[in-house]
């Protein structure tokens, strides 16, 4: 039977040392996994548990069967597509070769959340030494390379490898910088616009809505733009050590299969934050999900929103990946958003995301009140987007993403 046991790691609040919270007994044949917390742990004053919903500390909670038998603090921490990409090619095969716990095990301390996993209690805490921002342009040679399928030297693949365990697509790196640490986006080898600078554009442009963003710096590398976004769950403490934060997905505090679309739901996550989180957080999520509407950001999918948390209660992270989608002129002038958003399901119009306000902690007139605001200020992206230096094309490229906000009749249609 193709059983391992994995011991689950927990850094708690304010220690840079983790401490053995459990076990994850997972099946890699049925793609089951069941976790049970130490009894010592469990003894432990500041016990918290590893993951708010999927596991709070009690009796041994039910085993997983979604998400290839992950809970979803446990899939939180390992990577996505370009992490697994440098684990791969740091291990010499192909990503396809590796299972879910190689990619839990591989996965090294930039990995999101307060989480570590090992295969005995005795393995040695791992060392959390991103890249500096000084070595930049070989960590970007490095990924380019990769990305193009190309051989890397084991130096510059090490490089990028000890900062690469974040999740999502796009090719990044954690790097270390200014006494802090970033997650540095790369521009992507079929770009055709300057995707760093549009993300940095239009994350600053929420910022102005109201919408929590981490801090962000836009700076060049060689020939290249990259995003530097600050780490939200990392603290520098004391002079080598790093204090983190629980991290949850919106699909993991759902519990939500990742293939699942058709549960995917902006007001399901509000109706959990209620048990979880405050009225003010579920208030942002609304106007997260406008601002996501007013920009066309259809990538808006449940592991582009996260949460923080220590204890069992939630907090909205600052937001992160908020990018519009390109589109043709005149084509596609109606879209979709990744999650249904109100009683016309998935369609991205300030009708349908008005029509359930009170899932979202509103009155109706005050959402009303809030999406005027975020219309009056998306109105003004050209003038943003000129002053952060895109060009004229990239500009042109943008407006038929940014049409939903250039509409005039548009709250006047809604009741
Ligand atoms: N500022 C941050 N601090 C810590 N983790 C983050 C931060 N921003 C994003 N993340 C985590 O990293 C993942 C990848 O980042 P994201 O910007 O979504 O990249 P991509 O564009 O490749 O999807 C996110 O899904 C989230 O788990
Ligand atoms: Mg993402």
């Amino acid at each position: 039977m193709a059983e391992k046991k994995i011991t689950v790691f927990i850094y708690l609040p304010g220690e840079t040392v983790a401490v053995p919270a459990g076990i994850l007994t997972y099946d890699s044949d049925l793609k089951v996994g069941s976790f049970a917390y130490g009894r010592r742990y469990i003894e432990r004053k500041n016990a918290l548990p590893v993951d708010p919903v999927a596991l709070p500390i009690g009796p041994p909670p039910q085993e997983v069967m979604i998400n290839k038998g992950l809970y979803g603090s446990f899939r939180d921490a390992t990577p996505d597509f370009w992490g697994r990409l440098v684990i791969a090619a740091e291990r010499k095969v192909p990503p396809e070769a590796l299972s879910e716990t190689d990619f839990l095990l591989e996965t090294n301390a930039t990995r999101v959340g307060n989480l570590d996993f090992r295969l005995s209690l005795n393995d040695p805490e791992p060392t959390l030494k991103p890249p500096h921002f000084n070595q930049m342009e070989q960590v970007l040679d490095s990924a380019a390379r990769i990305e193009a399928g190309e051989e890397v030297s084991n130096h510059l693949l090490r490089l990028l490898y000890q900062g690469s365990s974040v999740g999502g697509a796009r090719p990044k790196c954690t790097v270390e910088w200014k006494n802090t640490l970033w997650i540095a986006k790369f521009p992507s080898m079929g770009d055709t616009l300057d995707i760093p600078r549009i993300e940095y554009a239009t994350m600053s442009l929420a910022e102005s809505c109201g919408i929590r963003i981490p801090e962000l710096l836009l700076e060049s590398a060689g020939e290249k733009n990259i995003l530097l976004v600050r780490r939200f769950d990392r603290e520098k403490k004391g002079r080598y050590g790093w204090a983190r934060k629980g991290f949850l997905s919106a699909l993991s505090l759902m519990q939500w299969d990742e293939n699942d679309r058709l549960l995917w739901d902006y007001r399901g996550i509000a109706d959990i934050m209620r048990r979880y989180s405050t009225a003010v957080n579920i208030q942002e999520l609304f106007c997260r999900m406008v601002f996501n509407i007013l920009v066309r950001n259809t990538d808006d999918h449940p592991r582009n929103h996260g949460f923080l948390f220590s204890g069992d209660r939630l907090e909205l992270s600052p937001a992160y990946d908020i990018v519009p989608s390109l589109t043709q002129p005149g084509v596609d002038t109606d879209f979709n958003l990744a999650m249904s958003v109100g009683e016309n399901g998935r369609e991205a119009s300030l009708k349908n995301a008005l029509s359930h306000a009170a899932r979202f902690a509103f009155s109706l007139k005050a959402a009303r009140a809030i999406v005027e605001h975020l219309v009056e200020i998306t109105r003004g992206w050209r003038e943003h987007f000129e002053t952060v230096g895109c060009s004229d094309r990239e500009i042109k490229a943008l407006e038929p993403s940014f049409a939903r906000c250039e509409n005039v009749d548009l709250l006047s249609r809604i009741p």
